[in-house]
């Protein structure tokens, strides 16, 4: 079989891994790919919008199947276009999509179907949020959110209603988001620790992958600004019991809404869980994998993904075992100085050669392939991923792995997986 894969990034790459691992795959294409997907896969120079560009190039390369990786394609309706040329796509439709494209549908989702989220009022007109805010008597922080995709960037804890106001101002007038922030939410802020649930999905049963922990702040011990990610590791360290009952109970309760709402879902529900007290509430829906997640959880995976990705096109999921092996990955994420914030590119990446250990994969993320040479291309350059039966185990190899390689200006964090060790 031959297979698409849409998307650039981290996520992309170890997709784009895990199917060169399965025996029936002869071809794996990428569009548009990255310096490190070329080594492993045909890159293609179509953007993520271009749905005729691709569906042309997927007709005319006998390609099987499509797997789309990234956000943007899936909100704008790639999965409907592709369903209505008689191409084979796996990913929600733009309705369900709507799911993450849309913070305001995702709280009216999550309401209606009681999922435990944060309490949120929407906004429409930049008045009626200034007006809210002026009139609130109770204040503590509150999170600004922008109700449309904005790459990381729409969410704002705010400490006082002057923050606030203002973070509406620059959404809503200033539009330092784009159209993505012409409507917003203000929710309650909830502080406590967050974690990562992956579920496999045909829109009817599910499958949830071993939980994970991403760290999204920029500095060693979550200080510092948001990011998309800097690191990831799984099993996280809270797999207890009870609370993945209760998670088990969301992520039924969301596909009973998904079945409701007549939305085409099939593919993977990425849900962002955060703790409130001992109770699991959903941060955010995303409607595929997340970002490094992926590149932490695919190296667990024994299953091959194809054989997945036809079970769940076939609304089968339940016939397949979907196995895992029974150790700990710890990916870390290497970026480029000033990241989250502008940064420079261009630079030459060394030492990829120095990593042969067989228990860790480099992933890449935002890298060119220059002249023979890898060179950095965007904030988040590499995910470096080792796998071991221990935790500890897991940490040493990947930070002695990370050691070997540099560019200029290069950071990570020092301590991905570390709360697994402190919580334990
Ligand atoms: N790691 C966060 C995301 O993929 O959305």
């Amino acid at each position: 079989m031959k297979v698409l894969v849409i998307g650039s990034g981290g996520r992309e790459h170890a997709i784009c891994w895990k199917f060169s691992k399965s025996s029936k795959i002869e071809k794996v294409y990428c569009a548009p790919g990255n310096g490190g997907i070329s080594q492993m896969a045909e890159i293609v120079n179509i953007a993520v919008s271009d749905f005729e560009g691709l569906s042309s190039f997927v007709k005319a390369k006998k390609i099987d199947f499509t797997f789309v990786g990234h956000e943007i394609p899936l909100s704008l309706g790639i999965v409907d276009y592709f369903a209505c040329k008689g191409l084979k796509i796996l990913g929600p439709s733009k309705d369900a999509s709507k799911l993450e494209a849309s913070k305001i549908y995702s709280k009216e989702f999550m309401r209606k179907y009681n999922i435990p989220t944060a309490e949120y009022r929407s906004f429409f007109n930049v008045n009626d949020a200034l007006n809210f805010l002026e009139n609130w008597q109770e204040f503590k922080k509150i999170v600004v959110k922008a109700d449309g995709l904005a790459a990381g960037k729409g969410v704002y804890v705010c400490c006082g209603r002057e923050e606030a106001k203002n973070v509406v101002k620059q959404m809503m007038k200033d539009k330092i988001v784009g159209d993505a922030g012409a409507s917003v939410i203000l929710e309650e802020y909830i502080s406590g620790v967050e974690f990562s649930y992956l579920v496999f999905t045909d829109g009817i049963s599910y499958s949830i992958m071993p939980v994970l922990q991403d760290h999204k702040r920029v500095y060693d011990n979550d200080k510092g600004p948001n990011t998309g990610g800097m690191g990831a590791y799984a099993p996280a360290y809270f797999a207890r019991n009870e609370i993945n009952k209760k998670v088990e109970d969301i992520v039924c309760k969301a596909i009973v809404g998904i079945n409701s709402e007549k939305l085409d879902y099939k593919g993977v529900l990425y849900v962002g869980i955060i703790m409130n007290g001992d109770m699991p509430c959903v941060l955010e829906f995303n409607c595929r994998f997340g970002d490094p997640e992926t590149q932490a959880i695919l190296p667990l995976l024994n299953t091959d993904l194809l054989d997945i990705c036809e079970s769940i096109l076939n609304r089968k999921l339940l016939d397949i075992e979907i196995k895992w092996k029974k150790g700990v990955s710890v990916c870390v994420v290497l970026a480029s100085g000033g990241y989250p914030g502008s940064f420079k590119k261009g630079f030459e990446i060394k030492g990829l050669n120095n990593i042969v250990d067989p228990n860790t994969i480099v992933f890449h993320a935002g890298t060119k392939f220059v002249n023979g040479k890898f060179v950095t291309s965007g904030g988040r350059v590499l995910g470096i991923t080792s796998v071991s039966d221990d935790i500890k185990n897991a940490i040493t190899e990947v930070y002695s792995n990370v050691k070997l390689v540099q560019f200029e200006n290069m950071h990570y964090r020092r301590d991905i997986a570390q709360r697994f060790l402190n919580e334990k």
